[in-house]
C-alpha cells in the first residue's frame, strides 16, 4: 500500500521533476502538438530544403503588396482593401468615386468579367436568376426597387467586401475591374447617376 502511494505521488510530481520549465516533459501524442506538416506561422523544426531553415519563403525582389495598386496607395477606391467596414455600405456609398471614365473599352470589360464572376448568381441580365442563383437563393434582382437606385460605389463596396449572403470577392477582382463591372450593372439596372 504504501509503495503505491509512494509511486503515485511521484507521477502526479512528474512535471515538477524536469529542470528545463519549458520542457513540456513527456507528450503524449507529439503530433497533435506539433504538427507533421510545414507551418508558416508556427515553426519548430529547421526547414531541410528552403536554404535559409524558414518554412515562410520571403516574397521575391520587387513584389508589391496586394493592399497597395503599385502606383497610389491613398486613392481609395484604387486600393485592394480599402479601410471601411464591410457594414458601413451608407459611407462607402458616399466616399467612394468611379475613377473611370464610362466607355465601350470600360464596358465591354466589365461585361466580360460581369459573366464570369456575378452571372452564375445574377443572371445574364441582372434579375437574379442565374443557374447557381436559383439553388443558392435570396440573390438580388438589380431592378428590385432597393438596388436600381444605389450609387456606384455602393455596388462597387458590396463587389469588394459583400453584403448579406453574398461573399466579398475582393481576393478575386482587381480594383478597376471591379469599377468597370460596376459600369456594367449600371447598365443592366439602367442607372444614370454617379
Ligand atoms: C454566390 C452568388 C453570388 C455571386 C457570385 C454574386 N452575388 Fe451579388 N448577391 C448575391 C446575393 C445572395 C445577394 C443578396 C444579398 C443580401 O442582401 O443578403 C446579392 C446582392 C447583390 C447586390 C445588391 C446589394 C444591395 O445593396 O442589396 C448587388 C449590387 C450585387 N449583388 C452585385 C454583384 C456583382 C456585381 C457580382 C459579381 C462581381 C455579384 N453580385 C456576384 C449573390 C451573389
Amino acid at each position: 500500500m504504501i509503495a503505491r502511494i509512494l509511486l503515485l505521488s511521484a507521477s502526479l510530481s512528474g512535471c515538477a521533476l524536469i529542470a528545463d520549465k519549458k520542457d513540456p516533459g513527456w507528450e503524449y501524442a507529439p503530433q497533435m502538438y506539433v504538427s507533421d506538416s510545414y507551418e508558416p506561422y508556427s515553426q519548430v523544426r529547421e526547414h531541410t530544403v528552403n536554404a535559409d531553415g524558414k518554412n515562410m519563403r520571403a516574397p521575391v525582389e520587387g513584389s508589391i503588396p496586394r493592399s497597395s495598386t503599385g502606383y497610389d496607395n491613398t486613392r481609395l477606391e484604387l486600393m485592394y482593401n480599402y479601410p471601411i467596414h464591410k457594414d458601413s455600405i451608407a459611407d462607402a456609398a458616399r466616399i467612394l468615386k468611379n475613377p473611370l471614365e464610362t466607355n465601350e473599352k470600360n464596358l465591354a470589360s466589365g461585361k466580360y468579367l460581369y459573366t464570369s464572376y456575378c452571372a452564375p448568381c445574377h443572371g445574364d441580365a441582372g434579375a437574379g436568376d442565374g443557374l447557381v442563383g436559383q439553388k443558392y437563393g435570396g440573390v438580388a434582382n438589380y431592378k428590385a426597387s432597393n438596388v436600381v437606385n444605389v450609387s456606384s460605389g455602393h455596388i462597387y463596396h458590396v463587389i469588394s467586401k459583400g453584403k448579406g449572403r453574398m461573399w466579398g470577392q475582393a481576393s478575386q477582382i482587381r480594383p478597376v475591374e471591379r469599377w468597370q463591372i460596376v459600369q456594367y450593372v449600371n447598365q443592366l439596372r439602367g442607372y444614370q447617376g454617379e
